[in-house]
């Protein structure tokens, strides 16, 4: 991962003096409110219902171990000794106190660590795929490209106070972990006709009240225009973009109200005159990727490993979680292993300081000292010797960290709704606790096989609802809670928004729905045809019939 020079830390260090400065005059009441919000909001700290929310950026989501155990001591200090990853590969503190926060992001500076950008109407931490590097299909790795951008994003002068907050998502290979069509742009790394690699490029994406799935405006850029092409849809969006409607700001609606041709046409005009400018030399983009090379691998150790094999056959829990919680490597011998943050009966997403201290350990003991957070709200090791995936599997296991349901039913999206969130309508988290209860048994999960559950606690749609393969969103009805399922949502290289259900569900009734939706499923499915494609088939009637029949 990229390493700061003195230059980078001066900056940073800079910042958390400046905002521990600001923090004094607003609490010696210096500062109102309102003079203190926007300062607080450009270092990502919300006021929510119980205490200030802190939004940290980790840069395409890789930390290295010593980062990992920093945020562990800094929750157990500051915080309730636990954080809560979110689907942008940042991490959030729930229970910070006010005046503990500069100290917060002094320590977290300590080992480069920021929350500069991650909040505000600016461009967001850029994130990618947690298979990044490592994944045979891969047409290249997307991370030096995700820092490129990063560099150039951070404190753009021109670009401090958008219309609306801005995200970037670029991945490397065709399948998409970054849900990329649901941001203001996604960037694909491709191929062209001459075997050139360079980027397709999609704008217009977005969730929230008005879900939208980005439209590509160019099919190839060349490498080195990144930028300059980047900077240009940027600044016609700041001409065009909504300030009079903050409901209408997002560049989706840019794109909508003028048609994505009359955008295309804009930026090509912006870019030609900023092209020369703004070209990336060749150097600086290998200085950047320098930061990324392969760690040492040790080759051929598959061969030499009959073990495993044994202790494949001998374990079924083991097996299980290398076949459910595992993938590829583009190594051979190694595997990269998914740290599951969905266990039954625990918030998606939360991890405790004892368990990031382990997973520090065990990224140093098995994985070049490295550690990912996932678009999914999980954490990964993405370079696992396959003959230490057993001693891996024992500790994880040990710290509850092992449960082999990545992409199954319980691995479940979700936001923080009523619990923390000012701005919910409604309870999301223990409902997704009471869904991953009711259907806690493995054989069952795995034979229901790839099913996306997004919850969010309102139409802001912090945790993607409208593209779940099963969508639930909270909503109020006179003071009430109510929850709106959609179906047959996307988010991958196939993305989809989910088709309304029907009528809202009362609170009381959410987890028996979802058995009904199952249960449907069950019915109508053909051989393994996922649920999604059942769906897509069968459309939301058959399913809408069951729901509301057994509502009566
Ligand atoms: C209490 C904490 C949170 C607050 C106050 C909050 C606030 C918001 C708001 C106001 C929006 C809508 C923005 C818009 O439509 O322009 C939004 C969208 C979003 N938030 Fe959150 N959020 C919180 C927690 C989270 C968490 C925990 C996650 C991840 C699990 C998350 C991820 C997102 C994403 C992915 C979007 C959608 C972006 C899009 O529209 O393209 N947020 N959030
Ligand atoms: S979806 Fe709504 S309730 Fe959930 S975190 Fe986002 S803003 Fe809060």
């Amino acid at each position: 991962m990229y390493q700061y020079d003195e230059y980078d830390q001066t900056m940073i260090d800079q910042r958390v003096a400046q905002f521990r400065d600001q923090t004094r005059r607003f609490l010696a009441g210096e500062l109102t409110e309102e003079q203190f919000r926007p300062l607080r909001l450009m270092n990502g700290l919300y006021i929510q219902l119980h205490a200030p929310m802190l939004r940290v950026a980790i840069p395409y989501g890789m930390m290295s171990s010593r980062q990992v155990r920093k945020i562990a001591e800094v929750a157990r200090r500051y915080d309730k000794g636990f954080v809560h990853f979110t689907t942008r590969q940042n991490f959030q503190m729930n229970w910070p106190k006010l005046e503990a926060v500069p100290e917060i992001l002094a320590e977290l500076a300590s080992v480069q660590i920021h929350s500069i950008q991650s909040s505000g109407n600016c461009i967001r931490n850029t994130t990618s795929d947690q298979l990044a590097g490592i994944n045979a299909n891969e047409i290249e790795d997307p991370r030096p490209w995700a820092e490129i951008i990063r560099q150039w994003s951070t404190f753009h002068p021109e670009f401090a106070y958008l219309p609306r907050k801005f995200k970037i998502a670029v991945v490397g290979s065709k399948e998409d972990r970054a849900a990329t069509k649901l941001h203001d742009i996604g960037l694909h790394l491709v191929k062209n006709h001459e075997d050139e690699v360079g980027f397709e490029v999609l704008v217009g994406g977005g969730l929230g009240r008005t879900p939208v799935i980005g439209e590509q405006i160019r099919p190839f850029l060349k490498k080195q225009d990144l930028l300059s092409y980047l900077e240009a849809i940027l600044r016609v969006y700041n001409r065009l973009g909504r300030r009079d409607n903050k409901f209408k700001a997002r560049i989706k609606i840019t794109v909508r109200e003028h048609g994505i041709n009359h955008i295309r046409e804009l930026v090509e005009a912006e870019w030609v005159h900023i092209r020369e400018q703004l070209k990336l030399d060749t150097k600086e983009i290998e200085r950047v990727k320098q930061y990324f090379t392969k760690p040492a691998y040790e080759m051929d150790t598959a061969d030499s490993d009959s073990h495993y094999a044994d202790l494949l056959a001998q374990d079924k829990e083991f097996a299980l979680w290398v076949k459910q919680n595992t993938v590829d490597h583009k190594i051979p011998g190694y595997r990269a292993a998914y740290v599951s943050l969905k266990k039954p009966g625990q918030a998606p997403g939360d991890i405790t300081s004892e368990q990031l201290e382990v997973v520090a350990d065990l990224a140093d003991e098995f994985s070049f000292g490295e550690v990912r957070s996932t678009h999914t709200q999980n954490l990964i090791f993405t370079d696992v010797k396959q003959a230490d995936l057993y001693a891996l599997w024992l500790r994880l296991n040990s710290e509850n960290l092992a449960t082999p349901n990545i992409n199954t039913l319980t691995d479940i999206i979700c936001c923080p709704g009523l619990d923390y969130c000012g701005l919910a309508n409604a309870t999301s988290i223990p409902l997704s606790k009471g869904i991953a209860q009711r259907f806690d048994d493995l054989d069952y999960l795995y034979d229901l096989g790839d099913i996306k559950i997004k919850f969010s606690g309102c139409m802001n749609g912090c945790a993607h609802q409208s593209v779940g393969h099963i969508g639930i969103l909270g909503v109020d009805k006179k003071g009430e809670e109510w929850y709106q399922f959609t179906l047959g949502g996307s988010s991958e290289a196939d993305a989809s928004l989910g088709e309304r259900l029907g009528r809202a569900i009362p609170k009381n009734e959410v987890v028996d729905t979802v058995a009904h939706l199952l249960d449907a499923y069950i019915d109508l499915r053909h051989d393994d045809e996922s649920f999604l494609m059942t769906v897509r088939r069968v459309g939301v009637d058959p399913f809408k019939e069951r729901v509301y029949a057994e509502n009566h």
